[in-house]
């Protein structure tokens, strides 16, 4: 029996739904705003989605905040950008607990300021006991410079004799990426239009569902992301195989 659009597909809806949350840019530019003011808009559309997850049976919400490539902007854009974040964290954090959300960050570290680790450590020390929606923010976060963390990590596990080379295979490496703790992303979705994946989550998405949409992230709603799921449980995911 064909399954009926408009009816939730709960057990058929993505465990793992990844956001690259695009547009808030050109969202504050129509407007005549700055960008930061997009940003900001944005920000305020993550509560909504990390509420929506628990009606849509997404155990898993993984969304890209910022890029590796994103330093490349301008001095005021990524000051303004950290500071969003620090003031984000500090006053999400009791709503994100109370909600029962665990939140974890992947991505790089090294470049962020001290003042933002701290409060990073906070949010992941204080949610590490709910069992609720995983939400992960990915942070200064690139599927390449992960990778090549990932593999300088293991390369110092052979070198100290921790690991037989002879014994590395697809599934030695996800161990060593920053997202060693979950499953990959069912469904992976970019807003605002452009079909790209800007270096997130490559090894993990080999198999995902993608999703582009012409919608700019300020204008993200928990109703699209419940007919993105809805289209997703429509789909016939193969992993290569034939169905007989
Ligand atoms: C996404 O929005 C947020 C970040 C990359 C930090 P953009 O800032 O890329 O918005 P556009 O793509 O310029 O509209
Ligand atoms: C990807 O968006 C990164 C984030 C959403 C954080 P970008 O706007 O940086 O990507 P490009 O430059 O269009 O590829
Ligand atoms: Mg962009």
């Amino acid at each position: 029996m064909p399954k009926d659009p408009d009816t939730p597909q709960r057990t058929d809806g993505p465990r793992h739904v990844a956001i690259i949350m695009d547009g808030n840019g050109r969202w504050a530019q129509a407007r005549g705003r700055p960008r930061l003011f997009g940003h900001h808009a944005g920000a305020k559309r993550v509560r909504e989605v990390v509420e929506a997850c628990k009606d849509l049976g997404i155990r898993y919400l993984t969304i890209f905040a910022f890029s590796t490539e994103n330093w490349k902007r301008t001095q005021v854009e990524v000051a303004g950008l950290m500071n969003l974040f620090r003031r984000y964290i500090s006053k999400e954090m009791r709503a994100l607990h109370d909600e029962n959300v665990r939140v974890r960050f992947i991505g790089d570290r090294v470049r962020l300021d001290q003042k933002l680790i701290t409060l990073m450590d906070d949010l992941e020390e204080l949610t590490a006991g709910n069992d609720g929606v995983n939400l992960t923010i990915a942070l200064n976060y690139g599927g390449r410079d992960e990778v090549a963390r990932a593999t300088r990590r293991l390369a110092e596990d052979v070198a100290e004799g921790k690991l037989d080379p002879l014994n590395v295979d697809e599934e030695t490496l996800p161990r060593y990426l920053d997202t060693r703790v979950l499953p990959d992303p069912d469904l992976v979705i970019r807003t605002s239009g452009e079909a790209r994946i800007s270096n997130f989550l490559l090894w993990q998405s080999a198999y995902a569902e993608y999703e582009f949409i012409d919608t700019l992230w300020p204008d993200f709603s928990a109703e699209e992301l419940a007919r993105l799921c809805r289209s997703y449980g429509r789909r016939d995911r193969r992993f290569g195989a034939v169905k007989v």
